[in-house]
C-alpha cells in the first residue's frame, strides 16, 4: 500500500520550502503560485517577457522576471509549461540558470520519464502532481478544500515533496506516495481509456445507435451524455457499490446484462492493448512524430467530427455554441482552460 499523508501528519509550514521559482503563468502554474504565496511560501514567477503569461501574473500581483533570472534565485523551479516543451526549457533554461543541488519540481512525470527532460545530474527531480486542473486545484484552495496529489521524491526529498504538495492544499485531501513511472503510465491509462478516450466514445456511439434506431436525439442525449455527470458524481462520491445502492432495481438488472455484453473480453484485451503501448513507449514515441509532423492525424481526426450529432444537440438544447474542435489542438492537449476570476 502506498503511504499516505493529510495535513495532520505533515508538521511544519510553507516558508521551510525556501525560495520557489514557478516557470510558466498557465493552467497549473497560476494555481500553484497563488496557493504556494497564500500558504506562506517565496515565490518568484519566471515567465516569456511580453507573454499572456506575463501578464496575468503581473495582475495577480507577481513581480514577473525572465525565467533564467527566476532560476537563479530558487532553491526550488516549479517547471509548469506545457509537457511538450519541457525538454527545451530544461536544457535552454534550468541546467544553465539553476542553483546547484536546486530542486525541480514536475506536476506530470511524462517528459522525465520518457527522456525527454534531461536535467543536469546535480539537480533533484521531485513530483507533486496534483489530480485537478488548475482552475479547480485553486478554487478548492480557496474554498478551503484540495485536490488529491501523487508524489515522488529521491532519497531525503520526501518532506520536500510532501511540504510542497501540502502548501497547494493537497493535503487537506490526500498526497500519495508514488513513482514518476507510476504517475506516467497511470495518467495516460486513464485518459486514453476512460477519460478521454473511452468515455466520450462510448457516449457518442450510445448515442448513435438510439438516433439510428428512430429516437429522437434529444431523448437520446440526456440518456446518453447529460445524465453521465450525475453518475459519475454517485460513483466518486459514494463508490461504486453506493451508487449500485443508489440506482433502481430495473437499471441494476439492467446494467448487470447489457455492462459485461458493452465492455466484453475484446474491451478488456483492448485495454491491456493501450496499457502496453503505454509501458514499452511506443506511445510515447508515436506522440513524439506527430508532433514532430505538426499533429496530422489528431487533426483529421478532429476534424471529422464523427461526434457532431450530438454537438448539435448539445448546442441546441442548452443555448450554447457549438465548439470548434475542428480547429488545430495545441501540442499539448488537455491544458489550455483559461483561469477563472479569483473568488
Ligand atoms: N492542465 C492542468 O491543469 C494540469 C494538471 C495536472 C498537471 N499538469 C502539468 O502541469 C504542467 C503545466 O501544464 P499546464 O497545462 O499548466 O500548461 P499551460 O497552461 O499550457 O502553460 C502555459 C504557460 O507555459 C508557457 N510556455 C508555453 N510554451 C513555452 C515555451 N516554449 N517556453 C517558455 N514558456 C512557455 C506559457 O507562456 P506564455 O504565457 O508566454 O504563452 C504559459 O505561461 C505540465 O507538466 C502538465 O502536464 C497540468
Amino acid at each position: 500500500m502506498a503511504r499516505i499523508w493529510r495535513d495532520a501528519d505533515i508538521e511544519g509550514g510553507a516558508h521551510l520550502l525556501g525560495r520557489i521559482a514557478i516557470l510558466g503563468y498557465g493552467s497549473q502554474g497560476r494555481a500553484q503560485a497563488l496557493n504556494l504565496r497564500d500558504s506562506g511560501a517565496s515565490v518568484t514567477v519566471g515567465v516569456r517577457s511580453g507573454g499572456k503569461g506575463a501578464r496575468r501574473a503581473e495582475q495577480d500581483g507577481f513581480v514577473s522576471v525572465a525565467m533564467e533570472k527566476a532560476c537563479f534565485a530558487a532553491e526550488a523551479i516549479a517547471l509548469l509549461v506545457p509537457d511538450s516543451v519541457h525538454s527545451e526549457v530544461v536544457a535552454s533554461t534550468i541546467n544553465e540558470a539553476a542553483q546547484p543541488g536546486a530542486r525541480v519540481v514536475f506536476a506530470h512525470g511524462y517528459s522525465t520519464h520518457y527522456g525527454e527532460a534531461k536535467l543536469r545530474e546535480d539537480l533533484m527531480p521531485i513530483l507533486v502532481a496534483p489530480k485537478a486542473i488548475g482552475p479547480e486545484l485553486r478554487n478548492l484552495y480557496v474554498e478551503g478544500r484540495g485536490a488529491a496529489a501523487l508524489v515522488s521524491a529521491p532519497d531525503g526529498q520526501m518532506d520536500f515533496a510532501v511540504q510542497y504538495a501540502k502548501a497547494l492544499g493537497c493535503g487537506r485531501a490526500a498526497i500519495i506516495e508514488s513513482s514518476f513511472r507510476e504517475e506516467t503510465e497511470t495518467d495516460l491509462f486513464g485518459e486514453q481509456v476512460v477519460l478521454c478516450g473511452g468515455m466520450p466514445t462510448l457516449v457518442a456511439a450510445a448515442f448513435e445507435t438510439l438516433v439510428n434506431a428512430g429516437y429522437s436525439p434529444e431523448a437520446a442525449y440526456f440518456e446518453c451524455l447529460f445524465e453521465v455527470q450525475l453518475i459519475a458524481n454517485m460513483m466518486t462520491e459514494r463508490g461504486m457499490g453506493g451508487m449500485f445502492e443508489q440506482i433502481s432495481d430495473t437499471a441494476a438488472y439492467g446494467a448487470m446484462l447489457a455492462g459485461p455484453e458493452v465492455i466484453n473480453q475484446g474491451s478488456r484485451a483492448a485495454m491491456e492493448r493501450a496499457l502496453e503501448r503505454i509501458r514499452s513507449g511506443e506511445f510515447a514515441s508515436l506522440w513524439r512524430e506527430e508532433r514532430r509532423k505538426g499533429l496530422p492525424s489528431v487533426r483529421k481526426w478532429l476534424a471529422e467530427r464523427s461526434w457532431a450529432r450530438l454537438d448539435e444537440t448539445h448546442a441546441k438544447l442548452t443555448g450554447r455554441a457549438e465548439s470548434p474542435t475542428s480547429s488545430a489542438p495545441s501540442a499539448e492537449p488537455a491544458s489550455g482552460e483559461s483561469p477563472p476570476a479569483e473568488s
